[in-house]
C-alpha cells in the first residue's frame, strides 16, 4: 500500500541485539527503523560482564571511551567469593574475568580492550544514543503484531501501543531482536532445539551500602551457599554488584515446578538479609522480578529475509555473561553483510553465510552457560550439600567440615579446591569469548588444514590468521604511538596487511578496490613502513612469509590469506574478495 512506511532494514527490539544492530547500520550508512515494543530501554541491570569481543566491536565504532566511562573497570571484577553470607564464613575465592595475573597476561595479550562491567539499564541507552545520532529512527512503544513475506520484501504489521492504532512497515530485510519470547521467531517457525524455562529465578534490585563487607575483596559476584534456605532448590544464591559498592541485584532460585513465590517487599528484605547475614544493614528495594532459565537455541536464523539475532535465536542462563555479548556479536555479523548487500557491493548469498557463522556459536553458548550451573554442583557436592532435604544442622555441619583437622577434612578441602577450578569454565573462559573461527562462503580457505588447539580450547584464545578466525591483536607503531591491529581493520571496510616485502599487495589492494568499488584498505608493517612493529609481535603472529598477505573482512575475521607474494597479486585478491562477497 502506498501509505506503508518503507524502509531498507527493520529492526524489531531495542535490547543489546537491537541497539547494537542500529548502531551498526546507522554507522554503515544503511537506511533503517528500530521499532520497540516499551517506552524506553531495559528496565532492570541485567546483562553487565562485558567482554572484550564487545569492548573491541565498540572501540571500532569510535565508543569505547564510553563503555569505559560508564563502567566498573576490569581491576574490580574478579575477587569472586563463595561465603555463607557476606558477614559470615568465606569458604572459597577465585580470581575471576582474567584478574588472575597468570590469566591476565593471556586477556592482555588477546585485545587491546579490557573486559569491564556495564549493567544493561546503562549499556543500551549508549547504544541508543549514538545509533540516533548517526542517523536511526527508533520508534518505542511500538509493537510488532505479524508479517508476511514476499519475494521483494516483507510486509510487518505493528502496533502503536500509544494511540492503539495499527499501521505497516515495508522493509527490504527485518532483524528480529525482540528478546527470548521472540514473537517473530515463533511466527517465522524457526528450528529450535531446547527447552524453556528448565529452572526459576527472582531477582531483587536494591539500594544498600555493602562497602565494610566487599571493600577488601572486590568483585561483581559473590555467591552465598546459605543451608536451610527455604526458597531454592540448591541454596546457592547470588549477590551481584551493580554499581560499586551501592547498588546490588540478587538473584534466587525458585522451583520452576512449584507456583511463582508471592515476592513482595517484606520477603525481599529478608532474602537480602540473609544474603549479607546481618538485618541491620539498611536496604532499599529498587525492583523485583522473576525469570526463567532456559536452555534453547535456533538451529537456523535466517527465513527468507527474516533475521534473527540475540535471546530470539540463543536463550540460556547468565553464566559465562554471554548473552548481551552474543547478541551484539551476532549483529556485528549481519550488519556489514547487510550494508554490502544492499549497497549492491556483494551478493544476495553473503547474507546465507550470517546464519552459518552464528548458528553455531549461538548453539555452542547455550550448552557452555548452562554446564556452568551444572558445575556448580561439584562445589555443594565437595562440602557435602547436595542433598537439599538436610536439616539447617546437618548443612551447617557440611559446611564447618572445611575446617576439620581431620582425614575427611583433608579430603573436602582438596575436593572443594578442584570444584572451584571447574568454574573457571565459566569465569575465565577467554576461549569461548574471542576464539570463534568461522567456516562459510564468506571465508576463502587457503588449504592449510585448522591449526590445533595446544591448549584448552574454551579457557584459552589461540590467536590464529587461519582464514575465518578473528584477526589477532598485537601493538604496531604510529610515529612512536601505539595502535592495534584492531585499529587498522573494521570501519566497515576491509584490510590488507602485509611486509616490507610485499608491496605489491598494496598495489593489488588499491586495483581491486576500484575494480569492485570497496574500500580496502592495505598497510606495510614494518620499519619505516606504514606501521612498527613495534614488539615484532605480529612477525609472530601473521603465520605468513613477510611477502605475504591477510586480508580481513569488516568484522575483523579473516577472510583469506596469502602466504607469500603471487604472481599476479591483483587478480588472486580480487577472487579471494569476489569469493567473500558473493560476487
Ligand atoms: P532483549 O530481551 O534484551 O531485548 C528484546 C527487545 O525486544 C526489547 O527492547 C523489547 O522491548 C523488544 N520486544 C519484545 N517483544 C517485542 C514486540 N512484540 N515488538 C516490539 N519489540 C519487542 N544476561 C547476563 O549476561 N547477565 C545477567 O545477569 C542477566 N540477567 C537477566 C535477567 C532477566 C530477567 C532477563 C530477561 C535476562 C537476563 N540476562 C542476563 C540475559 C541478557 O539480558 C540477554 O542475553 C540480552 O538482553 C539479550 O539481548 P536481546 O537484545 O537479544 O534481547
Amino acid at each position: 500500500r502506498e501509505e506503508d512506511l518503507h524502509t531498507d532494514v527493520l529492526i524489531i527490539g531495542s535490547g543489546p541485539a537491537g541497539a547494537s544492530a542500529a548502531l551498526f547500520l546507522a554507522t554503515y550508512g544503511v537506511d533503517h527503523l528500530v521499532i520497540t515494543k516499551y517506552r524506553w530501554t531495559a528496565n532492570t541491570p541485567r546483562a553487565h560482564i562485558t567482554n572484550q569481543r564487545t569492548v573491541e566491536i565498540m572501540r571500532d565504532m569510535g565508543i569505547e571511551q564510553d563503555i569505559i566511562d560508564e563502567a566498573t573497570p576490569h581491576e574490580m571484577m574478579g575477587d569472586t567469593v563463595f561465603c555463607s553470607s557476606l558477614a559470615g564464613d568465606e569458604i572459597g575465592r577465585i580470581r575471576t574475568w582474567g584478574t588472575h595475573p597468570v590469566r591476565e597476561a593471556d586477556y592482555r595479550m588477546a585485545s587491546p580492550s579490557m573486559n569491564c562491567d556495564l549493567p544493561q539499564t546503562l549499556f543500551e541507552p549508549i547504544l541508543i544514543g549514538h545509533a540516533a545520532s548517526r542517523g536511526s529512527r527508533i520508534r518505542f512503544d511500538t509493537e510488532y503484531v505479524s508479517l508476511e513475506q514476499d519475494d521483494d520484501g516483507v510486509t510487518v504489521t505493528v502496533l502503536d501501543r500509544l494511540s492503539g492504532h495499527e499501521f505497516r512497515i515495508r522493509a527490504r530485510y527485518v532483524i528480529a531482536a525482540d528478546g527470548g519470547r521472540s514473537k517473530v521467531v515463533s511466527d517465522l517457525g524457526l528450528p529450535m532445539a531446547g527447552q524453556m524455562d528448565v529452572a526459576g529465578s527472582m531477582n531483587i534490585v536494591f539500594h544498600a551500602d555493602l562497602t565494610e563487607f566487599v571493600g577488601h575483596r572486590p568483585s561483581v559476584l559473590y555467591w552465598v551457599l546459605q543451608p536451610g534456605a527455604t526458597i531454592g532448590g540448591i541454596g546457592l544464591g547470588l549477590i551481584r554488584m551493580v554499581r560499586p559498592w551501592d547498588e546490588w541485584l540478587i538473584t534466587w532460585g525458585y522451583d520452576i515446578n512449584q507456583p511463582p513465590p508471592d515476592l513482595d517487599d517484606e520477603m525481599a528484605i529478608q532474602i537480602v538479609h540473609n544474603l549479607i547475614g546481618d538485618s541491620s544493614v539498611p536496604v532499599t528495594i529498587r525492583s523485583l522480578s522473576l525469570w526463567g532459565n532456559n536452555k534453547m537455541y535456533a538451529e537456523r536464523y535466517r527465513e527468507g529475509r527474516v533475521f534473527g539475532v540475540g535471546d530470539a535465536v540463543h536463550r540460556h542462563p547468565p553464566s559465562n555473561g554471554l548473552g548481551s555479548n552474543t547478541s551484539i556479536q551476532d549483529s556485528y555479523n549481519l550488519a556489514w553483510k547487510l550494508a554490502y548487500v544492499l549497497k549492491e557491493l556483494a551478493g544476495e548469498a553473503l547474507l546465507d553465510t550470517f546464519d552459518d557463522e552464528r548458528a553455531p556459536v549461538g548453539k555452542q553458548i547455550v550448552l557452555r552457560a548452562n554446564k556452568s550451573i551444572e558445575e556448580f554442583g561439584a562445589i555443594l557436592e565437595a562440602l557435602g550439600l547436595e542433598d537439599t532435604s538436610q536439616n539447617v544442622e546437618q548443612m551447617q555441619a557440611g559446611i564447618d567440615g572445611l575446617a576439620d583437622d581431620s582425614p575427611e577434612g583433608v579430603v573436602k578441602r582438596a575436593a572443594l579446591r578442584e570444584a572451584l577450578e571447574l568454574k573457571d569454565y565459566e569465569f575465565n573462559a577467554l576461549g569461548v569469548e574471542l576464539g570463534q573461527r568461522y567456516d562459510s562462503a564468506a571465508v576463502v580457505k587457503d588449504g592449510t588444514p585448522e591449526p590445533a588447539y595446544t591448549r584448552d580450547p574454551e579457557l584459552y584464545y589461540h590467536a590464529t590468521t587461519w582464514p575465518g578466525a578473528r584477526l589477532p591483536h598485537c601493538w604496531l607503531g604510529d610515529k612512536g604511538r601505539q595502535v592495534s591491529t584492531h585499529d587498522l581493520a573494521g570501519k566497515g571496510g576491509f584490510t590488507l596487511l602485509t611486509g616490507v616485502t610485499g608491496h605489491p599487495w598494496v598495489e593489488a589492494a588499491h586495483k581491486a578496490a576500484v575494480e569492485l568499488g570497496i574500500d580496502v584498505r592495505a598497510y606495510v608493517i614494518g620499519p619505516k613502513a606504514d606501521y612498527a612493529d613495534l614488539y615484532d609481535d605480529w612477525a609472530r603472529l601473521r603465520e605468513v612469509a613477510e611477502d605475504g598477505c591477510v586480508l580481513v573482512r569488516p568484522d575483523a575475521h579473516v577472510g583469506w590469506r596469502s602466504h607469500s607474494a603471487a604472481e599476479d597479486p591483483a587478480a588472486a585478491l580480487v577472487q579471494a574478495l569476489r569469493g567473500v562477497l558473493a560476487r
